[in-house]
């Protein structure tokens, strides 16, 4: 088993509610390993889809879903995740975001505060009861810093009748590890 970081805590929270899935989001594909774990841990009907708004992001997520014959139940947009609700008009299931900067790519182009909030409200309007949706969120740097205290800010103005948040993180790691969240829909 691959050692606990927020990342990895993200699929092993969502992996069960994977195994009955319609519909899920990756809504920051990357380089698509988070787009290869809901595709490869769904169901073969289940339709994922995929956003960013970079296309050297997209063409490595195509290639790797291609390598591993998974391309066929993903849509990919080259688009922000802001704008998830002109493109999904079903119930969502489940949803991950994992905020920050493409590896290996320009740190200029960056998740913000403001289309993250947009992002994560459109998809908590259509989460199924039950329904998760993971983030991750990076205080390591100045701008994932401030990213964080935003989008903390906006989720502890969620109901609490509506919606369960928790955070996962590690307290005995130095240079402020990435934090977790989980937002589940109550049951209604
Ligand atoms: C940390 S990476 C994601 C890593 C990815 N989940 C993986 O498994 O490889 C963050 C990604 O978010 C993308 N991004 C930034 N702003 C975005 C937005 N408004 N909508 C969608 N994607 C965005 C970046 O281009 C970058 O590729």
């Amino acid at each position: 088993m691959q050692t606990a970081n927020a990342v990895v805590m993200a699929q092993r929270f969502i992996k069960p509610k994977l195994l009955t899935a319609s519909l899920v989001v990756d809504a920051t594909a990357g380089n698509g390993k988070d787009t290869l774990f809901l595709a490869d841990s769904t169901p073969n009907t289940t339709v994922v889809w995929a956003f960013d708004i970079q296309a050297q992001a997209l063409t490595k997520t195509n290639e790797l879903l291609t390598k591993h014959k998974l391309a066929d139940k993903v849509h990919l947009v080259l688009d922000s995740h802001a704008h998830m609700h002109q493109y999904i008009k079903q119930p969502v299931d489940a949803a991950m975001f994992n905020l920050g900067y493409l590896p290996g790519g320009d740190h200029e182009v960056s998740t913000s505060s403001e289309t993250t909030i947009q992002a994560v409200s459109q998809t908590l309007q259509l989460l199924r009861p039950e329904g998760l949706i993971t983030i991750v969120a990076y205080p390591g740097y100045e701008h994932g810093r401030v990213e964080l205290q935003d989008i903390l800010h906006y989720f502890t103005s969620l109901s609490q009748k509506e919606f369960t948040v928790a955070c996962w993180s590690i307290v005995n790691q130095k240079n402020s590890p990435p934090i977790l969240y989980l937002i589940e829909k109550n049951e209604e």
